[in-house]
């Protein structure tokens, strides 16, 4: 594996002027991040799909839309029609993962699954030839800046050994910093989204680069 993603997420970023902070980081960035919360499946709110569709229409680096809401199937469609490079889903949110991944795909996104902590990735297995990514949470979705759980590297070596061959991204999110991202990269991870270590820091481009550093060298 030598082909590593650096997707920075904007949640801690400012977001009443998210194209300055967009801006900031678009040059070393692979993708933006958008962390989509409903207040429902997750205790927390960030964008209705007008504001994320604006979003994702006037940004300068391909959008990964990771839905944190509830009654995914539907809403992951227009995610991806609305021009989202990718489109991941939480497999507790939806009802129906080969209808809406097929669906992400036909609108021209790639598909992603997510899994909260608690979830089994050996449940999905049989999904792993629908999709694109698979995301494994290291933090309890919901709000950045939480500790990185580090009970997560098993599961992220779980589903490197179960993607085999398959062409499929391993996307890691929560406490991803310097001092983890080397770790997750190790257990197989290949695309890091990092939130607060990257806006909470002086200079966010330099962080950027300095995670994907930290990664390219083996
Ligand atoms: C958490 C979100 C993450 C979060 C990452 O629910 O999915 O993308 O913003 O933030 P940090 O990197 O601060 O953990
Ligand atoms: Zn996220």
């Amino acid at each position: 594996m030598n082909e590593v993603r650096i997707t920075p997420s904007i949640l801690n970023a400012d977001l009443s002027h998210l194209s300055d902070e967009i801006a900031k980081i678009s040059s070393v960035s692979d993708f933006i991040h958008l962390d989509v919360m409903d207040n429902i499946f997750v205790p927390n709110f960030t964008f209705d799909f007008d504001r994320a569709s604006s979003i994702i229409k006037s940004s300068p680096v391909p959008i990964d839309s990771h839905l944190m809401v509830a009654d995914v199937d539907e809403i992951a469609i227009a995610y991806a029609q609305a021009g989202s490079a990718s489109v991941t889903i939480h497999v507790e949110a939806v009802r129906d993962i080969r209808r809406t991944t097929r669906g992400i795909r036909a609108a021209g996104a790639r598909a992603a699954i997510a899994l909260k902590p608690a979830s089994a990735i050996e449940d999905y297995e049989e999904f792993l030839s629908e999709i694109d990514m698979v995301l494994i949470m290291t933090v309890e979705p919901g709000f950045g800046g939480q500790p990185f759980i580090e009970e997560m590297l098993a599961k992220v070596s779980a589903t490197r050994r179960l993607i085999g061959d398959r062409p499929i991204w391993l996307q890691v999110d929560g406490g991803i910093s310097l001092s983890t991202i080397e770790r997750a990269h190790d257990a197989g991870a290949d695309t890091f989204v990092a939130g607060s270590a990257v806006f909470k820091s002086e200079d966010p481009a330099s962080m950027v680069q300095a995670l994907r550093q930290a990664v390219s060298h083996h």
